[in-house]
């Protein structure tokens, strides 16, 4: 468990381990990271230190923000993006690479294909180990970031992450950021979830048990129209093909539920704020959330990545000790952003 005034050296990989104090924490110094994110101030507080970045599956967004996130504390990173290019391939062990690599390392970010894989690296590691993804159990740095970004679309609209009605939408079977996100929702007072996906695709039955046990309310549908009505989120997620038995049966459930704009009018409150852990698959036989939304103001998708940034940003803080050091370390910023 970790501690509530410390998460100095500790591994994350799961949602589990936190507490909502835990949680307040992280969001209070994700706060204080925005004037860097930003570029508008520059810190070299973590200069000298190494990430190492393992990504043995693909990855976008989670391992160039954990490195990005890094680099704009002042640190250093070292990557792998392909198993193929590690010696896993030549049979070595994780406990063997955890061993060698947190020689090189102070933290490690690691994305793996198997359920508990980066558990049972962080076991044999000598540094913290933030779990990227293993396989469809866990994306907690994901479900920080996107409660985060929940709580402040809330905000904005005059509403709170309590009581709060939320539409997870899709493959919730194999869909890892919202296993996450709905335990660490569960956390939180008198939630509405409404499950929305195909019955061979519906979230896992402990999640749903734990959820109800916890007194939220918990309603399943296989109709789009019907589970987004009253959501004040709707968090919409692809199909995860790469974890299906085979690609005859991914196909199966490919473009099942399309969120577009039309959809969106006909069943959603104005307000209502719509989510996806991206990557969206744009591809003309799915497209679960349809670029006809982009102009919409209440896609937050791309908010969402950008607090990305500022939540990996305060685990790296919290983890390595600097939270509160952060502006001791300033630099003047010596060049001119032109990010529009
Ligand atoms: N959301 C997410 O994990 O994206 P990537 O797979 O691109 O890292």
């Amino acid at each position: 468990m970790i501690k509530t005034s410390s998460f100095e050296g500790d591994h994350i990989l799961s949602v589990g381990q936190f507490q909502r104090e835990n949680i307040d924490r992280i969001f209070a110094v994700a706060d204080t990271m925005e004037p860097y994110a930003q570029r508008r101030r520059i810190t070299r507080v973590l200069e000298g230190a190494i990430l190492s970045n393992m990504f043995f599956e693909p990855s976008t967004r989670t391992r160039i923000s954990f490195g990005s996130a890094f680099n704009l504390l002042g640190g250093e990173v070292r990557e792998t993006t392909e198993v193929k290019a590690s010696s896993l391939t030549k049979g070595e062990s994780l406990y063997d690479t955890a061993r060698v690599l947190s020689g090189y390392s102070d933290v490690i970010c690691m994305r793996h294909p198997q359920a508990g894989s980066v558990a049972e690296f962080a076991a044999a590691s000598r540094v913290p180990v933030i779990n990227g993804g293993d396989g469809p159990n866990e994306h907690p740095s994901q479900a920080l970031l996107d409660l985060y970004t929940i709580r402040r679309e809330m905000q904005a609209r005059g509403g709170s992450i309590d009581n709060l009605s939320i539409a997870f939408i899709g493959d919730l079977k194999y869909g890892r950021a919202a296993h996450s996100l709905s335990k660490l929702l569960g956390m939180f007072s008198n939630i509405t979830f409404k499950l929305v996906s195909p019955k061979a695709l519906a979230t896992p039955l402990e999640i749903v048990d734990a959820l109800r046990a916890a007194g939220h309310s918990v309603e399943e549908f296989d109709s789009l129209e019907a589970g987004i009505h009253n959501a004040d989120i709707l968090y919409v997620t692809r199909t995860q093909e790469e974890r299906f038995p085979s690609q005859e049966e991914a196909d199966r459930y490919r473009g099942l539920f399309r969120l577009n704009q039309e959809v969106y009018t006909q069943h959603c409150e104005p307000s209502t704020v719509i989510m996806h852990p991206l990557p969206r698959d744009s591809r003309a036989a799915a497209q679960e959330l349809d670029d006809d939304l982009n102009s919409n103001p209440n896609l937050a998708i791309f908010r969402q990545t950008d607090n990305g940034i500022l939540v990996r940003m305060a685990l790296f803080a919290l983890i390595l000790g600097v939270a509160d050091t952060v502006t001791a370390y300033e630099r003047p910023v010596p060049w001119k952003s032109t990010r529009r």
